[in-house]
């Protein structure tokens, strides 16, 4: 079995590096398809979620070439349809952003229903809504959605979102690039991701205005043109060194971030005691002696992301006294609340509300990682716990993170990996290609 092994008790110390922002590459690569030219892309985080996404592309035709780890090269200029591949699209949550490339860029798309983590029921209704809007037929049978657009190309639309949506604000904002016409997206997700997608889109000849805002409005273009593009700082992995040096009680420089995207993040990190000294492209993080109680409700951006959630979950096990937790997105994002359980922790979760009776001392047992940043959580509660952790499901962890136990380790942690060859081989064969 696929593990990590973690022998408690480490404090971290020293400086990490943060990686490209997962949630902006994974649109960046599809949206790389709507271009006739070369894409040079720096900063392109070492997952397996953008592995996953370069194959796909490569089986449409795509020509991906790495410059260096975290630089590559699309050249989409010849690709042509074809039914995107099933098993890979299975896989990730963002392989919805095809639908949106392959409309804008064919006129058509066949895609299965996005994989990816598990939090409850995660619908795609307002994607469909806007391709609709925008002009296209679109289906969904089988678990495989059919998408076309009914003059072969999109025309502008104004979209209306019925709920704030990251992916369907991204998704319309790619199909809508080489639409006819002007596009208005209102109710519009305002992540940093969002921004960055805006800005590769324009530096390659789109015409997007007002990401970042409520209302974007893109006004169809004929064609893009090959360019470069350099990806944003990842907040969530920037975020989760953040709890990391907290819970252990270290000190660790977090640099290549842009303190801004940290804002949510580092005002709940301070309530909790956490002193946090910002620099122009990097945060000090110096964890407490003692951690105090807070209440965090997850919302869209600018609000407390629920993508750390979880990980904030660990650290209020710490803390003296009673914290609350309120999910703000997700039905079903607690189920690491059980895993926590198993190594001490006392929280009573009922629907989106968890109630975390802190001041506990945490034992290593063996666990799960039920999604990614679940399993980022429990690697910080192995570190904070006494004894050794046992974490298996450790492919969540490694769609997400690059080069994450190797990170921790440089500064100060335990952790030793234990790849089973014959479990992970497929799942690895993505992260080394
Ligand atoms: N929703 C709908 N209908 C839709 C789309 C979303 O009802 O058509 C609901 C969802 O079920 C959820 C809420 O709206 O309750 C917000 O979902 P959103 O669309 O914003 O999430 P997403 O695009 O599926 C992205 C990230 C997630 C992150 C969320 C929220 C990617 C690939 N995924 O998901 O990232 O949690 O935004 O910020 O960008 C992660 O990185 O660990 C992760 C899960």
């Amino acid at each position: 079995m696929d593990q990590y092994i973690i022998r408690g008790g480490a404090t971290l110390h020293g400086e990490v590096e943060i990686s490209g922002a997962k949630n902006a590459a994974v649109a960046i690569i599809p949206a790389a398809l709507l271009v006739k030219g070369v894409c040079r892309i720096e900063n392109i985080p070492q997952i397996s979620d953008t592995d996953t996404l370069l194959t796909i592309l490569t089986q449409l035709g795509a020509r991906v070439s790495y410059l260096s780890k975290s630089t590559i090269e699309i050249d989409c200029t010849d690709t042509r349809y074809q039914d995107a591949p099933y098993d890979l699209m299975r896989k990730i949550r963002a392989s919805y952003y095809l639908i949106g490339s392959m409309l804008g860029r064919f006129g058509s798309a066949k895609t299965t229903m996005p994989g990816g983590c598990n939090f409850g029921v995660r619908p795609i209704d307002q994607h469909i809504k806007g391709m609709r809007a925008l002009g296209a037929e679109i289906s969904v049978k089988n678990g495989f959605v059919y998408a076309d657009a009914i003059d072969g190309r999109l025309h502008g639309a104004r979209v209306y979102l019925d709920k704030v949506s990251v992916g369907a604000t991204m998704n319309i904002m790619i199909a809508a690039v080489l639409a006819e016409g002007r596009t208005i997206i209102e109710n519009a997700a305002r992540e940093p991701h969002i921004v960055d997608l805006a800005n590769f889109l324009n530096s390659m000849g789109a015409d997007v205005r007002g990401a970042g805002t409520d209302t974007i409005k893109i006004n169809g273009v004929e064609e893009l043109h090959g360019g470069t593009y350099t990806i944003i700082p990842d907040q969530i992995e920037a975020g989760t060194y953040m709890v990391a040096a907290a819970a252990t009680g270290g000190e660790v420089l977090i640099k290549n971030i842009i303190p801004k995207h940290m804002e949510g993040i580092s005002a709940k990190l301070r309530e909790t005691g956490t002193v946090i000294e910002e620099f122009e492209e990097a945060l000090l993080v110096k964890g407490p002696t003692s951690l105090r109680r807070i209440n965090l409700k997850t919302m869209p951006y600018p609000g407390f992301p629920t993508d750390m959630q979880p990980q904030f979950g660990v650290l209020l096990c710490l803390a003296n006294g009673t914290s609350v937790i309120t999910e703000g997105i997700y039905d079903n994002r607690f189920k690491y609340v059980n895993e926590l359980r198993k190594m001490g922790a006392e929280i009573q979760v009922d629907g989106r509300v968890a109630v975390i009776d802190g001041g506990r001392r945490l034992t290593g047992a063996p666990v799960h990682a039920c999604d990614l940043r679940a399993g980022a959580a429990m690697v910080i509660a192995g570190m904070v716990a006494s004894g050794v952790t046992e974490i298996d499901d450790i492919h969540f962890i490694e769609r997400g993170y690059e080069r994450f136990v190797e990170k921790l380790n440089a500064l100060g942690a335990d952790i030793q990996v234990h790849y089973d060859e014959e479990e992970s081989a497929s799942a690895r064969a993505f992260s080394i290609s």
